[in-house]
């Protein structure tokens, strides 16, 4: 599978990491080198690095930033030294799973590992860091030829925020069956919430759909009942930040009433997922944690002010969609389809 641009999210080049600033696009294009575990944390923060499965590729990479300079510490200190920079950047961002599973995954593998040395050690990690990513845009690759099939020629498609190959090391989620549907030559038609307040709609998943001349038309949020209404979207396809053993399905903020509007108008509401986004440790969608992010987000719109100075401003960045409005799960394992308490433990536990 193949997009037209290969701008990517994170790249691995010769031991350096580099990642997109996704805040300056689509205006700039800019990569910027992660030299210290201090500026990997903050571009997870600041959402230079955003999308459940790139965080927790940058995450992995982001030990071994940190690590590099511990190479001299003997293997307990090693271990020691990576749980805590582990620790650290998994306090950057709490709801999407993809971070603290793959911190997790990476200090396990570190662990079981038979270096000796902290030079030892940090080869393995390198090697388990490169593993997840490689992995990433394998599964996103499998959950395009899972949920291809699903998009039929004249269809409407709409998505909310961005679950594309910005969010991801390749093919994205969400669009991941859009790009195969595309380069099958299937004709559709993309709807692009903008996703406030942070425009990932269409700052990113509108542009990156276009980059690849797939027909995609930006909407406010408030639009999606009103097109809905026209008959102009067939299908819904999301991406997920964690999805919990029940089903429930954390999700940028708007999702959930995508949802129900969905529901209300029949059409098929569908959730793309790789295996790391699965958390059957959470029972379900109450015992996610919400992402509180700053009043500012909220209280200007680009450069500008909009609400009066010293407002009361509530800033969820995510919410939960009930797993009853949740039509399917496309992951890269199949469809999972209700009851999900049964068929997610039967698939991935
Ligand atoms: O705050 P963001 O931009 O990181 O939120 C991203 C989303 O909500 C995506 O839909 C989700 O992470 C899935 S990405 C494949």
């Amino acid at each position: 599978m193949k997009t037209d641009k290969k701008v990517r999210s994170i790249e691995w080049q010769d031991g350096t990491l580099l990642l997109l600033d996704q805040t300056r696009l689509p205006a700039e294009v800019v990569v910027e080198e992660q030299t210290t575990v201090e500026q990997v944390w903050n571009s997870i923060k600041q959402l230079k690095v955003r999308g459940a499965p790139a965080i927790g590729v940058a995450g992995a990479y982001g030990l071994v930033v940190a690590m590099r300079q511990f190479r001299g510490l003997d293997r307990a200190g090693f271990l020691a030294t990576l749980k805590e920079n582990a620790a650290y950047l998994d306090s950057s961002r709490p709801t999407a799973v993809n971070l603290s599973w793959a911190l997790k995954r990476t200090v396990a593998a570190v662990g079981q590992s038979s270096g000796t040395s902290g030079e030892e050690l940090f080869v393995a990690l390198v090697k388990i860091a490169e593993e997840i990513h490689q992995e990433d845009i394998e599964l996103c690759r499998r959950i395009g030829e899972n949920g291809v099939d699903l998009i039929k020629p004249g269809m409407g498609v709409l998505t909310h925020c961005n679950a594309g190959r910005l969010a991801t090391s390749e093919y994205g989620t969400a669009t991941s069956p859009m790009y195969l549907a595309h380069e099958r030559g299937v004709p559709f038609r993309v709807y692009s919430d903008e996703s406030r307040p942070l425009l990932q709609g269409s700052r990113l998943t509108a542009w990156e759909l276009q980059q690849a001349n797939i027909e995609v038309y930006t909407i406010t949020d408030n639009m999606a009942a009103y097109v809905m209404q026209q008959g102009l979207v067939d299908m819904v396809i999301v991406g997920t930040d964690r999805v919990a053993a029940n089903g429930d399905v954390a999700n940028k903020i708007g999702t959930m009433g995508v949802a129900i509007l969905a529901k209300h108008f029949g059409i098929p509401f569908y959730v793309a997922s790789p295996f790391s986004t699965i958390d059957l440790a959470t029972p379900a969608g109450g015992n996610i944690v919400i992402e509180e992010r700053d009043a500012e987000e909220v209280t200007s719109f680009g450069l500008r002010r909009t609400a009066p100075e010293g407002i009361r401003v509530h800033n969820p960045a995510f919410d939960v969609t009930p797993a009853e409005l949740v039509t399917g799960i496309i992951t890269d394992r199949g469809m999972v389809e209700p009851p999900y308490s049964v068929n997610l433990q039967r698939m991935f536990g």
